[in-house]
């Protein structure tokens, strides 16, 4: 790295932390909350990013919304339909409160919004519902909403189908959205799970979406994808490449046993809002905003 772009470095975490100690700072001065949820209080464009906010241009440039599925708000507050097609599901958002104690506490990132790898998971999902029928399956880090697991679990014939999260808030977010959708009990359940834990059922299919950044707890979450499925079971992986982490989980899994194979088109609808990104969004960066698929399978 040169010192010009050290520099840089360093004025763009400074400024980061700036806007962090704001945002403390009205929280406490107002004693109002500061929410970080895609609410649709604030100003977006057309790609559900914040407009006309400068200080944009120095936070991480969100895509918070792949755009294939639509959104709509049920009660303006927390409740929205998530509409594909004719597949609905009601998702609860959490507006998720600025306090040092969540700031310090377990993993946030999936209180923020529903992340692009997830909504690409639930629309690949629910181009492939057949590859679930009589299937037990597993969603590792679903985040507030879990959605791909959702609709699974409302439109596919599973047989089994565990949503789990390592953060306390996001199960019990999922929760609620499980019970508002009247999704069957018998065949659905939330649970906290942190990587490293070991399942007591064995799967056959296990998600996970936008998981593969946390260097710390890579090798864990290939852990619980290995010893938490059965033999010939398979796991189905979105992520952005964000830098290495994407070749650093790959090179992970096979480490551990998994065969494995990365696509970067493997779904139209997908691809195709891939490329109308590319071309009309001045911000649409492909490391860290175009969820890539990887297909895993542990062999018989
Ligand atoms: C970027 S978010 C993705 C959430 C959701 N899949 C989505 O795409 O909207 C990463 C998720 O991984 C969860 N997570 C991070 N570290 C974890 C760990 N060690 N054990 C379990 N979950 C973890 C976080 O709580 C968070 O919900």
């Amino acid at each position: 790295m040169g010192i010009e772009s050290h520099r840089h470095g360093n004025e763009t975490a400074r400024r980061r932390w700036g806007l962090l100690a704001r945002a403390l700072q009205n929280n406490n001065r107002s004693s109002t909350t500061t929410t970080t949820t895609n609410s649709s209080s604030r100003n977006k464009d057309k790609f559900g990013e914040r407009s006309n906010d400068k200080q944009d241009l120095i936070s991480v440039r969100r895509i918070s919304n792949f755009g294939l599925i639509t959104i709509i708000p049920i009660d303006s507050i927390e409740w929205f339909l998530y509409r594909v097609n004719n597949y609905e599901a009601k998702v609860k958002h959490l507006n998720l409160t600025l306090t040092p104690e969540n700031l310090m506490g377990f993993n946030n990132t999936g209180n923020v919004c529903v992340w692009p790898s997830e909504e690409v998971l639930a629309y690949y999902a629910l181009a492939n519902l057949s590859y679930f029928d009589g299937k037990k399956v597993l969603e590792l880090g679903a985040g507030m909403s879990a959605l791909a697991g959702v609709y699974i679990a409302k439109y596919s014939a599973c047989s089994l189908i565990t949503l789990t999260d390592g953060n306390q808030s996001s199960v019990d977010n999922i929760k609620d959205i499980v019970e508002e959708n009247n999704l069957d009990d018998k065949k659905v359940n939330c649970s906290l799970l942190r990587w490293g834990e070991v399942t007591d059922v064995s799967y056959d299919i296990i998600l996970a979406a936008d998981c593969l950044f946390f260097d710390t707890t890579r090798k864990d979450l290939v852990h619980t994808m290995w010893h938490s499925m059965n033999k010939g079971g398979s796991g189905l992986v979105t992520a952005p490449r964000r830098g290495t982490t994407l070749d650093k989980f790959v090179e992970e899994a096979s480490n551990c046993g998994f065969k494995y194979c990365v696509s970067d088109c493997y779904n139209q609808d997908i691809w195709k809002r891939h490329t109308e990104l590319m071309r009309d969004c001045p911000y649409y960066d492909c490391d860290i905003h175009f969820p890539v698929f990887i297909l895993l399978t542990k062999t018989l």
